[in-house]
């Protein structure tokens, strides 16, 4: 397992990122801005008078057994893939009732009740993914999700995240924003 990595989104005027659409899908929404820049490490913000900055790291799995990592590594792409021009960056967080629950119940309700990982299966390799912890940061998100996927994979993006949402695991999101970008 590589060491953490900080990662920041940083929001504003420029960045390699068109921001398409924004939607509050649970809570307060952010504000709206026009391009967005990800910044790996502790590069320099290059960003003047950013609009917004969300933080994270990657980490070690919580959740993923053994067949299940293995059966992960087999499918799964990494980011960067030139012809994965669409990205989602979806900031989530968990309300406290999810965090007080111990390890094993969480586990439970993320893949025997929820199967998240049985879906995020079937979409690989044509999403590629990308999850960073940013609860123990202090941000206003537990998790930034981020996947890169090419236009013609636009409809099964959709088709995944209902299938998420309408999930037991779910319930325990208390907000939500989903923020679509376009690499141009
Ligand atoms: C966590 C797989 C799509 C949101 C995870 C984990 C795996 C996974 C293996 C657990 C990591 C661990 O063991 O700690 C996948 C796959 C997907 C997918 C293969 C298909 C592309 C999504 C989507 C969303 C999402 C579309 C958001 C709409 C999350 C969140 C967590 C997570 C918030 C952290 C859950 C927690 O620790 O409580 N995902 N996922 N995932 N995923 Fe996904």
């Amino acid at each position: 397992m590589a060491r953490p990595l900080l990662v920041s989104f940083v929001a504003g005027a420029s960045g390699p990122w068109r921001i398409d659409r924004v939607e509050s899908v649970t809570g307060d929404g952010l504000q709206p801005a026009e391009r967005l820049t990800v910044l790996e490490g502790s590069e320099f913000d290059p960003v003047e008078s950013p609009r917004w900055t969300l933080r994270g790291v990657t980490s070690n799995t919580r959740y993923t057994n053994r067949s299940e990592s293995g059966a992960l590594l087999a499918k799964q792409q990494g980011l960067h893939r030139p012809h994965a021009t669409r990205a989602a960056l979806i900031p989530i967080r968990k309300t406290a009732d999810w965090w007080d629950l111990p390890q094993d119940e969480r586990r439970s309700i993320f893949e025997e009740q929820s199967s998240h990982i049985g879906i995020g299966l079937e979409y690989l390799p044509a999403i590629a993914r990308r999850l960073l912890h940013s609860r123990d940061l202090a941000q206003p998100f537990d998790f930034l999700t981020w996947f890169e996927y090419a236009p013609e994979h636009s409809d099964i993006f959709e088709e995944l995240v209902r299938r998420l949402r309408s999930s037991s695991e779910w319930q325990y999101v208390d907000r939500e924003i989903d923020i679509r970008l376009v690499r141009a």
